[in-house]
């Protein structure tokens, strides 16, 4: 090979290299920069629960990685299930390299009757990723807490009955990788908008 070519070859080599890079960068050039955690609302906190495994998990298992979290009940008969359903499409419809970095969590404010195993069973109807968590009354308390979570039993006819049903706020939260409050949802939000703001801040 003379000089010439090999110099040639150099640069198509460079031409190359620069184009992937610039095509693997470009979506995040033309996106701009995320917004920035919230430095005033001071939601989340620490918290120790079990997942629909059966294992520990803290809010430090989850660093590293965003979170969008919901805290309902598996017994609820069309909130709970209509807010996960929602972040469920929200989820399938933005870009995987951004899906893969958020995990639904899905907390139980009914820890009595949502066992992991009935968790579990629950988790599979909606996003692959979704994990289920419980614990007892004072871990799900604490948690709630930290995300100022209503949630109380309702009372009314037979106090034995296992029918009750729980009144709840129903706002799913996005937290950043670092455990800051990104933004919420309230439970009117369609898949559209969850998904547009997803993309807006997962990066
Ligand atoms: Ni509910």
């Amino acid at each position: 090979m003379g000089s010439n070519s090999r110099i040639l070859l150099y640069f198509g080599v460079a031409v190359v290299f620069l184009i992937v890079g610039i095509t693997v960068r470009l979506p995040q050039i033309l996106e701009g920069p995320a917004p920035e955690a919230s430095s005033t609302i001071n939601l989340g906190g620490p918290f120790e629960l079990v997942d629909h495994k059966g294992n520990t998990i803290t809010n430090e298992d989850i660093q590293g990685t965003y979170s969008l979290i919901y805290f309902g009940y598996t017994y609820c008969p069309d909130v709970c299930p209509t807010g996960l359903q929602t972040a469920t499409l929200a989820l399938e419809s933005i870009p995987m390299r951004k899906s893969n970095k958020v995990i639904p969590l899905f907390i139980t404010i009914d820890p009595e009757r949502d066992t992991p195993e009935v968790m579990a069973e629950y988790v599979k109807h909606f996003h692959p990723s979704m994990v289920g968590l419980t614990g007892s009354e004072e871990q799900i308390s604490e948690a709630a807490a930290g995300y100022r979570v209503y949630y109380k039993k309702v009372e009314e006819g037979d106090a034995q009955s296992e029918d009750y049903l729980m009144d709840h706020s129903a706002f799913q939260y996005l937290m950043s990788p670092e455990g800051k409050y990104l933004t919420h949802f309230s439970h009117d939000v369609t898949a559209d908008e969850m998904a547009e703001q997803l993309k807006k801040y997962v990066r």
